[in-house]
């Protein structure tokens, strides 16, 4: 066990963690405080399809596992030409099934910070043309999902959600859904089949969510991480976002450490951080481990 060294120190990346040490970040007065919705009244001014061109420039990509790239994801919504209503309701469905054995980024991240992932689905929904959106969270996170939907409460009362959202002409209702804890239903299309009332397994693709995902209609389904990101990178733009992480995978991420080692928890870096470097910062691993 050693302490890490001012230079590994200087690589944690206090973005998506930032308010994580604030006395009741959780509670919406707080969370406008500090910066709270700033980036949703940004985002409703602009073009939906400017913000699909905005996520797509920042490069970020799918903090859930595969590293899909998110605007091309939300791309692939078919969109009505001429602006016209979509044919068929378009759906957001966020991943908060976070099942990996080890994994503890998300479960924080509803639990200190729930309105930046609820402001991320705002967003995101608005972005793809989505009227409803759901945040399907794991069974046992009991404490996770009563924060997060007194955030979803906060956000109706202060006019975040619900109808003519902030007098823009825009309607989102967003329910949160508790799962019955299936390591599977984290697989997005098991998930979904979840979510419609039946048992989760994952579906033959083709077609693809962006087509055929919730009730057969176009769905985009991300991670808590990736719609949590959305707020940062409209309010601080693609080039800032860039300067963290890699040329082809850009941006701060959560990485949680478990296990034999000095100081367990969740360390936010640049992607590309190396797993020695990751050690380091939390102080080695556990005495007579190696
Ligand atoms: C067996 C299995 C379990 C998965 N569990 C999760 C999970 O718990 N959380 C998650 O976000 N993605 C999980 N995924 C990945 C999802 O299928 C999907 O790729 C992800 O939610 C897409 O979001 P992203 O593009 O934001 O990463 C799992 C995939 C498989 C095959």
């Amino acid at each position: 066990m050693s302490e890490p060294r001012p230079e590994t120190l200087a690589k944690l990346t206090p973005v998506l963690t930032k308010r994580w040490l604030s006395p009741d970040a959780w509670q919406l007065g707080t969370y406008e405080k500090l910066d709270g919705y700033a980036a949703l009244r940004k985002a409703l001014k602009a073009h939906p399809d400017d913000l699909i061109q905005l996520i797509k420039d920042s490069g970020l990509r799918g903090r859930g596992g595969a590293g899909f790239p998110t605007g091309l994801k939300w791309g692939f919504i078919p969109q009505e030409p001429n602006g016209k209503p979509p044919a068929r309701p378009h759906y957001l469905v966020v991943n908060a099934d976070e099942g990996e054995p080890g994994t503890c980024k998300d479960l924080p991240l509803m639990t200190h910070d729930p309105h930046a992932l609820v402001e991320g689905v705002i967003i995101a929904s608005y972005a793809i043309r989505a009227n409803r959106a759901y945040i399907y969270i794991r069974g046992e996170a009991v404490h996770a999902a009563r924060r997060l939907r007194n955030a979803v409460r906060e956000a109706y009362d202060k006019g975040y959600l619900g109808k003519n959202i902030l007098r823009t002409g825009y309607d989102l209702e967003l329910v949160v859904h508790s799962g019955a804890g299936a390591y599977i239903c984290g697989e997005e299309t098991a998930l979904l089949d979840s979510l419609e009332g039946f048992r989760g397994q994952p579906r033959l693709r083709p077609p693809f969510p962006a087509t055929h995902g919730l009730y057969a209609s176009p769905t985009v389904v991300n991670n808590v991480g990736t719609i949590a990101s959305v707020p940062y990178i409209v309010l601080g733009g693609a080039d800032w976002w860039k300067t963290m992480g890699t040329e082809k995978s850009s941006g701060p991420m959560i990485y949680s450490l478990s296990g034999r080692i000095a100081n367990p928890g969740q360390y936010e870096c640049s992607m590309g951080i190396t797993l020695r470097e990751l050690l380091e910062l939390a102080a080695g691993c556990s005495r007579g481990t190696i």
